[in-house]
């Protein structure tokens, strides 16, 4: 069985345990979605596609598939390089982590060359948590976060976006995975939550942060920030942000950013 199926197996038994509970619904999460190409199999030698063990791209070796791999390896592992733009707000300097900053891109009127770097990095972002794209003018009104290292390299981007309401969370208690702990979310494929709408005007639309920079709070200085800076002189609750449509990772960074696994979920508009 492909893994896309059983990616949707799981998702359909977990809709299915759903269904007992009215109050509760499910959120279909970032399924990754694998393009398979295939071969005619003569006897030849690594024949059909490979998955990288560090940045699990699925590609086939020896063909162009070479080339965008190791352009997405690279940023995916080391970040992605970004000399500085004129539209940048500076927001924070890091002089412990060697002069670090966070910028924002939040003014909506960018030249050529800042939309053409605002893409490239959203088009690494989406490849890596197999998301929708994001349409062009929706990316250009979000407000967007980006953790800039002083070796030039953009590590860690939020998009984040009004909304008007999210839900609540809520553990899928009924389930095995009850005993689940923050850090062992990485098989989950769907987030349940409450029915009941509640007001929020804050929505991560994106998360990401380099491999090779992980679990050193970058994330969580980017969100940080997107609390202190979304609004104009007024800084939002940790648990006023509601996260899309979370992957595993993004679980167990929003249960330990906002102190509860009930935190806010919201599904985006496409
Ligand atoms: C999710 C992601 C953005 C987290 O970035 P990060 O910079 O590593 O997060 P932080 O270092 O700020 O994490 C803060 C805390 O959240 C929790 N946490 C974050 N990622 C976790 C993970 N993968 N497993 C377990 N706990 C995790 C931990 O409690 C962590 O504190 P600790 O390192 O002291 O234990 C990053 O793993 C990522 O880019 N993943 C791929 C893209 C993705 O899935 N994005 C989420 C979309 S909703
Ligand atoms: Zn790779």
């Amino acid at each position: 069985m492909s893994s896309e199926n059983y990616a949707q197996l799981n998702t359909d038994k977990k809709m299915r345990q759903s269904s007992n509970r009215s109050t509760l619904h499910p959120i279909e999460s970032n399924i990754k979605k694998k393009y398979v190409q295939l071969f005619l199999d003569a006897g030849q030698n690594n024949v059909g596609p490979i998955t990288c063990k560090v940045c699990h791209m699925s590609y086939n070796k020896g063909t162009e598939d070479d080339l965008v791999h190791a352009k997405f390896h690279k940023a995916s592992v080391g970040g992605i390089d970004y000399p500085g733009y004129k539209s940048e707000v500076m927001l924070q300097v890091y002089p412990e982590d060697n002069g670090s900053r966070v910028v924002m891109f939040s003014n909506n009127k960018y030249s050529g060359f800042e939309k053409r770097k605002l893409f490239e990095i959203l088009e690494i972002v989406t490849r890596e948590l197999g998301s929708v794209e994001i349409r062009e003018d929706k990316l250009l009104s979000s407000k967007i976060f980006l953790y800039v290292t002083s070796r030039k390299k953009v590590v860690g981007c939020v998009i984040a976006e009004h909304i008007k309401q999210a839900y609540r969370a809520t553990r899928n208690t009924a389930s095995s995975h009850a005993e689940e702990q923050p850090g062992e979310f990485d098989d989950a494929s769907v987030v349940f939550y409450r029915t009941e709408p509640i007001r929020a005007v804050c929505g991560i639309s994106r998360i990401w942060v380099s491999r090779q920079y992980r679990r050193k709070g970058i994330a969580t200085k980017l969100l940080d920030l997107v609390r202190k800076n979304y609004i104009y002189g007024c800084c939002l609750g940790r648990l006023a942000i509601a996260f899309s449509q979370p992957t595993g990772d993004g679980k167990a960074l929003a249960t330990n950013y906002t102190g509860t696994s009930e935190f806010l979920v919201y599904t985006e508009e496409v």
